[in-house]
């Protein structure tokens, strides 16, 4: 299975901040906002990622992760030469995707719950047996996202961008799984009234053939998106506070990595070394000699 994560975009909420620095590059608390759905895609066992960012902030992507060696992970860049909408992906992933399931995370997401483990292996079980998979959050200002409604037993009954008058309080957060034939559904959609390839339209083409499938994420779980100054405080202190009270890191690609197996104990301890300096090196090293 391969992965995306999308983290191109305009990043206007964030103005003028994102005038001189790309919004996924912006620290949450003590790591980069991308190692957060990098975490995510790695947490569900996917190794190949295509990173798709604006054509000015590659280069930057690319000092930070290169070439994912050093998670265990490897990563291949695309551009997007200007914010067409979150379906693009799939058109630009063409060739990385093959004839391969895929996710995709957004770049600004974060995940962080119990049991997200197993939602996600059911999630690529999922697309494994060619259903695609939406996540649902509820929210309070469901006319601000893409809207699932639910029947009684959480299938999906309809899909809707930003609506006026929202059928449920459920919002479509970033991250998907598709089956293997997403890009020849891709290709399909159609630019909406805003010029956008929506990932709306991509899910209601799936939802037409009875192969959408929701996953809800409970009360006790958070989503965040990170497109604002006030959602990237909250957002951090609620990290700084797990890993205060804990005494560990949380969504370091690193450890992801070692966990999965992808990098030795050797490479953990050396990656480690490298970041000495703060509590987040000190956690590798702490990883790597238990
Ligand atoms: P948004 O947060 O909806 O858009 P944005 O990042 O341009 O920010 P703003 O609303 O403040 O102008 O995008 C969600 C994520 O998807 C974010 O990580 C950027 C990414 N994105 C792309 O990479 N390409 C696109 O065409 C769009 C629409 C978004």
């Amino acid at each position: 299975m391969k992965g995306i994560i999308l983290a191109g975009g305009s990043g206007t909420r964030l103005y003028p901040i994102t005038e001189g620095i790309s919004k996924q590059l912006m620290p949450i608390y003590d790591k980069p906002m991308i190692f957060y759905p990098l975490s995510t895609l790695m947490m569900a066992g996917i190794q190949d990622i295509l990173i798709i960012t604006t054509p000015q902030d590659q280069e930057g992507f690319v000092r930070l992760l290169g070439d994912g060696s050093k998670f265990g992970v490897n990563f291949s860049y695309v551009v997007q030469p200007s914010p067409d909408g979150l379906a693009q992906a799939f058109l630009l992933g063409e060739d990385f995707i093959g004839q391969e399931p895929c996710a995709m995370v957004l770049g600004d997401n974060l995940y962080f719950g119990n049991d997200f483990d197993n939602y996600l292996l059911a999630a690529k079980e999922n697309a494994l047996q060619e259903y695609a998979v939406n996540f649902g959050y509820a929210v309070k200002d469901p006319e601000r996202f893409g809207i699932m409604e639910l029947d009684r037993n959480q299938n999906i009954i309809s899909v809707e961008e930003k609506p006026k008058h929202p059928k449920s309080k459920y919002a479509i957060t970033g991250l998907y799984f598709y089956p293997d034939d997403v890009v020849t559904k891709a290709k399909l959609v159609k630019p909406s009234q805003r010029g956008e390839l929506e990932i709306t339209t991509l899910n209601d083409l799936y939802l037409q053939e009875g192969r959408l499938k929701a996953q809800i994420l409970g009360d006790g779980f958070t989503w965040f998106d990170t497109g604002t100054p006030d959602s990237q405080l909250e957002a951090a202190n609620m990290i700084k506070t797990i890993q205060s009270n804990k005494g560990i890191v949380i969504c370091a690609p690193e450890i992801i990595g070692y966990q999965n197996g992808w990098l030795s104990k050797n490479e953990l301890l050396e990656r480690g070394e490298l970041l000495r300096k703060n509590d987040y090196g000190k956690c590798l090293i702490k990883m790597a000699n238990e």
